[in-house]
């Protein structure tokens, strides 16, 4: 008798036992699989969601290497309540007094570049720096980090910094017509009021930051929404009777990251020197758009 004679002899007289055998083992798989199975279709019912939203086409943005897809976790809680909003209704009266009054306050802003060396009253640029961090962020990722320098020996080597890389950018770096532009506003490489304003504030984009299950967390539109906290930041020093001068100091990142110990998810964007005004500063007398070529009303 060869083998298989024999495995079928043995099935023929023991089918009973071989089919109840069966029957258990695919029971105890069933089971065993029930919830992977379970989670394999919520997450097909998610994809297929998905799929819907993006109109069933192919996603634009790159899913990060190394990402499972089908384990994608949100880098707040998913289940984040949802809770009411209810802020102060004002009448009619009071919106239109307060956007006129607020308009008014803010046409008042100018960029000075002389400073009274008086100090800053303590607590004003904390208030300030959290004003800033109310802003809104993509998926509130909140791509911000806001140095504060009142230190003097920090601020004398911020300025050689920017002084040295400014010196290589008038003579060298910008266009000609751009040099020509800046002329009216009188600036120059030589910048006393790093040295001089009573605090710097250098507002960072953090162009990715880490969760806290030590995954990569994107940061979107950081760009846009450190540009609309440093409006908020400007309309904060404003609105508490401080001045700025707003300055974007060209090829200085990598030094004055080194120099303040920022790490090499930072960018720096802006450079604020922050305080109260020298008592004879002068700014140019420009001119504003006026409305009808500033707004479209369709
Ligand atoms: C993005 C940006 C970068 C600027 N960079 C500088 C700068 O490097 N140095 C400077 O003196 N002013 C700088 N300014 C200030 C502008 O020259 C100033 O805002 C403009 O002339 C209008 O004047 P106002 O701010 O008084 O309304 C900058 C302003 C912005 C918004």
């Amino acid at each position: 008798m060869n083998v298989i004679s024999a495995a079928v002899w043995v099935l023929e007289n023991n089918c009973m036992f071989v089919y109840t055998a069966l029957i258990v083992c695919f029971s105890i798989f069933t089971v065993l699989h029930k919830k992977n199975m379970e989670q394999r279709f919520a997450r097909s019912v998610q994809r297929k969601i998905l799929r819907n939203y993006s109109g069933g086409k192919e996603r634009e943005f790159p899913d990060d290497e190394g990402d499972d897809p089908d384990n994608l976790v949100p880098a707040i809680p998913e289940d984040t309540p949802h809770i009411p909003y209810k802020p102060l209704r004002r009448t009619d009266n009071e919106v239109i007094d307060r956007s006129r009054e607020y308009y008014e306050l803010m046409a008042s802003r100018r960029t000075v570049r002389a400073f009274s060396p008086e100090p800053i009253p303590s607590g004003v640029l904390e208030n300030i720096i959290k004003t800033a961090g109310t802003s809104p962020s993509g998926a509130h990722t909140e791509p911000w980090t806001y140095v504060v320098v009142e230190n003097q020996e920090v601020k004398e080597a911020i300025r050689t910094i920017v002084e040295e890389e400014e010196e290589l950018n008038y003579c060298k770096r910008m266009s000609r017509q751009w040099v020509t532009d800046l002329r009216p506003f009188a600036t120059k490489p030589v910048k006393p009021y790093l040295s001089e304003a009573p605090a710097l504030l250098l507002v960072f984009r953090q162009t990715y930051s880490w969760r806290s299950d030590g995954k990569k967390r994107m940061h979107y539109y950081s760009e846009i929404s450190v540009a609309i906290a440093a409006g908020i930041l400007l309309a904060a020093i404003q609105y508490c009777g401080l001045v700025a001068l707003t300055s974007t100091p060209l090829n200085c990142n990598a030094r004055l990251r080194q120099l303040l110990s920022r790490p090499s998810n930072e960018r720096l964007e802006l450079l604020l020197p922050v305080g109260r005004p020298h008592e004879d500063t002068k700014v140019p007398d420009i001119v504003r758009k006026p409305l009808d070529e500033i707004m479209v009303k369709i």
